[in-house]
């Protein structure tokens, strides 16, 4: 099976889970992007513009992601970008702990198959979804590459909370443009 295949087969079982929707009507947002990406994305959780879509980051928060991209020499298409849900929660609150636990394993599915150099957090629940061990608030982690059993994690702010906060637009746009050195350091052992 091809790494497009395998990543089909997961949004297969993603649209079919009538447990992971928080209404019938809703559309499933599995992610997408290039199977064979370097560098992996993970939001927090579809807003109204992805779930009208079923397409992950295509509201304010991903035209700044897209942004953000070209400005390090990357498209959309180069990545992959994913989400800790794959539905939009009611009212775009924040995701309960037991949903992501719940919806985790659709998740690590797609980076097991990806298998990316980089995975990029985008906002806490997303670090903490993947990674629950690192306490460390976002305020903190952010900018700062980890490695954690031989694969290397970026936390960064969530394009959405920087969107409006001039401070922390900065410093997302700052952290974002360490990511080529950060690639060019990360050596992958196989
Ligand atoms: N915010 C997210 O975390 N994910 C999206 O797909 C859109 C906005």
């Amino acid at each position: 099976m091809t790494k497009e295949e395998a990543l089909a087969e997961v949004a297969k079982r993603i649209a079919a889970c009538e447990k992971c929707r928080f209404s019938p009507d809703q559309n499933p947002v599995p992610g997408e992007g290039n199977a064979d990406a370097q560098i992996m994305f993970i939001g927090e959780a579809p807003g109204k513009k992805e779930n009208e879509t079923g397409r992950p980051f295509v509201g304010a928060a991903g035209k700044f992601l897209a942004e953000m991209l070209e400005s390090i020499g990357l498209t959309r298409e180069d990545v992959f970008i994913a989400n800790t849900l794959k539905y939009q929660p009611p009212g775009n609150r924040d995701p309960l702990p037991e949903e992501i636990e719940f919806q985790k394993p659709f998740l690590k599915k797609q980076i097991s198959i990806i298998q990316p150099k980089l995975i990029c957090f985008l906002g806490r629940h997303a670090m903490h979804a993947v990674l629950p061990e690192i306490t460390t608030p976002i305020s903190q982690a952010h900018g700062v590459l980890l490695e954690i059993d031989g694969q290397h994690y970026l936390p960064l702010y969530h394009p959405a909370a920087a969107l409006y906060n001039g401070g922390m637009r900065k410093t997302l746009l700052e952290d974002f443009a360490k990511i080529p050195e950060y690639m060019d350091q990360i050596v992958v052992a196989n």
